[in-house]
């Protein structure tokens, strides 16, 4: 495995292994995680090159206190990824990826207006500012994102068909911790009482699912959020059930299309995400 940090230590190293060779790509932001490391297994097993990003994206974070304190463990990332057959970490610094300021502007309508979106802004035309580059720079046939960050990824599949990007989104599932919370980088900031107490989201939103058909979708949302709050560690942001296509809030179940319940909820100072299908 080998670690670069600059973009064109990168290419030298993707032409050596030859410019057909189709390129798998991971990108992160590190503190890196099973979850991670499922999407890299993923890559491994249906690229013959693979390449994992870790880089901490400023312009994605709308809130300086939560870029501060995102965790950072270059070295512990490396040493998870020497087993998973990755072969290029690529780590740069932000003046690499961004020598000047990054001014540009996508339009994702309607993608972007809800959820993350909303409580979040300027958070996905920084996500979009630095994929689009990352996958400039990595040119991947495949490229690797979690289903937990579900807004994200369909945010990057509307990015693709924008730019007409030659490249293929692969959604991989979420993988959570034994209580059932959705692993996170974030969780590490968790205290141990708080971690227990977060999995109460997960647990809710399953119980929410099988309630879905004594329930209509406002009593749903309304006992999700509910409960949640009841708990004196969290405090629901956002509970939404929209379409998994549009993003858009639903109003009854029997409305065509596949349908998840995303949440955002904050445990003190810690923004968690989780979603569930319906
Ligand atoms: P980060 O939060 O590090 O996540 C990197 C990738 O891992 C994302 O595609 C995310 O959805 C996936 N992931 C995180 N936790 C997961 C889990 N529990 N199960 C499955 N997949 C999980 O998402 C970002 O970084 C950034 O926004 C990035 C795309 C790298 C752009 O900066």
């Amino acid at each position: 495995m080998i670690l670069v940090k600059t973009r064109s230590a990168l290419s030298e190293q993707l032409q050596l292994t030859g410019n057909e060779v189709e390129v798998g790509f991971v990108p992160t932001m590190g503190a890196l995680h099973r979850g991670h490391l499922t999407l890299v297994a993923r890559a491994v097993a249906e690229n013959p090159v693979v390449v994992v990003s870790i880089f901490v994206n400023p312009n994605q974070f709308n809130d300086p206190d939560d870029l501060k304190r995102y965790p950072r463990n270059l070295e512990a990332d490396l040493k998870l990824l020497e087993g998973t057959g990755c072969h290029m970490v690529f780590a740069p610094e932000a003046e690499e990826i961004y020598p000047g300021p990054d001014n540009r502007k996508f339009n994702f309508g309607k993608l972007e207006t809800v959820m993350e979106g909303k409580h979040r802004p300027g958070h996905f035309n920084g996500v979009a500012q630095v994929v689009s580059k990352l996958f400039d720079i990595v040119q991947p046939r495949r490229a690797y994102f979690g289903l937990k960050d579900f807004q994200q990824l369909a945010i990057i599949n509307a990015m693709v068909k924008q730019l007409s990007l030659p490249v293929e989104i692969v959604a991989c599932d979420i993988v959570r911790e034994e209580s059932g919370l959705a692993m996170s980088s974030r969780n590490e900031l968790l205290s141990p009482e708080d971690r227990k107490e977060a999995a109460l989201i997960n647990q809710t939103l399953n119980r929410a699912a099988e309630l879905a058909g004594e329930k209509t979708v406002k009593e749903i949302e309304n006992w999700v959020t509910e409960t949640i709050n009841n708990s004196p560690a969290l405090t629901v942001e956002y509970f939404e059930v929209v379409d998994n296509e549009s993003l858009q809030r639903i109003g009854n179940w029997s409305e065509e299309g596949e349908k998840t319940g995303c949440i955002a909820v904050y445990c003190g100072k810690i923004r968690l995400i989780d979603n569930v299908r319906f």
